[in-house]
């Protein structure tokens, strides 16, 4: 294996945890390069389970290192609750092998307090329905210049005066727009001083470690985080996150330059789902949705919130294969479509009377295509046991295939449940 993006194609959670600890095996390093906890990566390693939000999630297999890039957005106690949990269960989570670059910004208490002011404010028909973990004020101030860098955390008098700073503006906001109690910068620090203590030890040169384990003959696989179409630039605008999702960030969000790519692939589940709000062409309000939604289990892993659930959408992977030059795509959850009669594939939108096969871009503008569906014969059989590729019926075969032809990009990956071993590899 080479160096290797992993991006997720449509709305998030398409399964990209799995996929990475699945691919982690034959890597050096597993770097994650934008994002934050606001991400919740599923790994499933002989049906124990393990939910990760901040570490890549490359972290079960011994020896190799895991890195946090500076395109993350860091909660610290997240990432010190997280070590906690997975040291509790016997992995180790040493400085030797995790690292956070000290060019990564640090989400603070404000972040999050800014993120549900927001949020609240918002009329209903506006609210973006983000996770709450301060995922867009901590970008902003980054933007802005005045955010606080894990550097920082080993750098008291600065950090005191970042938080200072910050809040100058800040409280203003809180006490005289959002009529909620402002923060003392004093206590903020003091709070923070501890978990800076605790996390210092793991700062270092992110982007070093990447040319070390190169130079050394290994390969880095890169972790994102989100689905193309929640990107700041090319997703559903304003229904996005605050970071660029897309394959490209990968090298600048983790400190390469963009030749280090190899492979770059796209995790795809079978249908489509979302989270939060925003358009969602090819969702469904019928019987079909909610089995997707049952059988799929279909549940953020970091709110718990229920996922919209649909047919897959060739318009949106179309556009995510010519933003992220796919090399691939992994296909995951296979088995969940298992037992429909008939499955629909959305292979085009009318919008304002013309096909289009990639989505239109005005603003909101995916609110208003109708999608046109091709249909495929479904399959009765249980998928789960499918070691090979030739174990998979003729119709989910067929399935595979339409996909290829519909989007020129190959699937070299099938998941057909959510352990580890449940993968083909073609
Ligand atoms: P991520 O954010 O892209 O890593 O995906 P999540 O972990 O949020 O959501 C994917 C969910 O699907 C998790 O519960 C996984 O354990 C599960 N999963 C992944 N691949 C498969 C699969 O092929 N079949 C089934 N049934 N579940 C899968
Ligand atoms: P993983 O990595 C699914 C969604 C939120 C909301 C929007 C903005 O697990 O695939 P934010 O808190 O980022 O400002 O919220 O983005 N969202 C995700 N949806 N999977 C994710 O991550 C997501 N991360 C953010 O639901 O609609
Ligand atoms: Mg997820």
């Amino acid at each position: 294996m080479s160096n290797t993006v992993i991006v997720g194609t449509q709305w998030g959670d398409e399964g990209k945890g799995k996929v990475v600890d699945m691919l982690a095996e034959k890597a050096g390093a597993i770097v994650r390069f934008q994002g934050g906890n606001n991400a919740g990566h599923t790994l499933v390693v002989k049906g124990e389970q393990c939910i990760l939000h901040l570490i890549p999630s490359g972290v079960l297999h011994p020896g190799k290192k895991c890195l946090i890039g500076n395109g993350v957005v860091l909660d610290p106690e997240v990432f010190l609750k997280e070590i906690d949990g997975l040291a509790a269960k016997g992995v180790d989570v040493s400085p030797e092998r995790l690292m956070i670059s000290k060019k990564t910004q640090i989400i603070m208490p404000y972040h999050k307090m800014m993120d549900n002011c927001r949020e609240t404010m918002k009329s209903a028909d506006n609210k973006i329905g983000t996770t709450g973990r301060g995922i867009g004020p901590c970008y902003e101030d980054k933007m802005g210049r005045i955010g606080v860098r894990a550097a920082d955390l080993a750098d008291p008098e600065l950090l005191r005066s970042k938080i200072v700073a910050a809040l100058v503006e800040k409280n203003v906001l809180f006490e005289k727009l959002f009529k909620v109690e402002p923060l003392d910068a004093e206590k903020v620090y003091q709070d923070m001083l501890p978990i800076a203590e605790r996390v210092a030890p793991y700062l270092g040169d992110v982007s070093s470690v990447i040319q070390d384990v190169n130079k050394g003959g290994g390969t880095v696989l890169f972790e994102g985080a989100q689905g193309v179409h929640l990107d700041i630039d090319h997703g559903t605008y304003p229904f996005v996150t605050s970071s660029n999702v897309v394959a490209g960030n990968a090298a600048a969000g983790a400190g390469c330059g963009p030749r280090q790519f190899e492979h770059i692939i796209g995790i795809c589940k079978a249908y489509t789902t979302r989270v939060g709000a925003g358009p969602f062409p090819t969702e469904l309000f019928d019987e079909v949705g909610n089995a997707l939604q049952s059988v799929g289990h279909e549940f953020g892993a970091t709110t718990g919130r229920k996922r919209r659930c649909g047919w897959l959408d060739m318009v949106v992977l179309r556009e995510t294969a010519r933003l992220c030059d796919l090399t691939e795509f992994a296909l995951t959850k296979l088995d969940v479509l298992s037992g429909l009669d008939e499955i629909k594939i959305c292979v085009a939108y009318e919008y304002r009377g013309t096909k289009v096969d990639y989505p239109p871009q005005e603003q909101n503008a995916m609110a208003y295509v109708e999608p046109v569906y091709e249909t495929l014969p479904g399959w009765k059989e249980d998928i789960t046991k499918a070691g090979a590729y030739e174990d998979l019926p003729e119709a989910a075969r067929n399935y595979i295939s339409r996909i290829e032809e519909l989007s020129g990009v190959k699937v070299g990956i099938v998941s057909v449940g959510p352990d580890r071993d449940q993968t083909i590899v073609r």
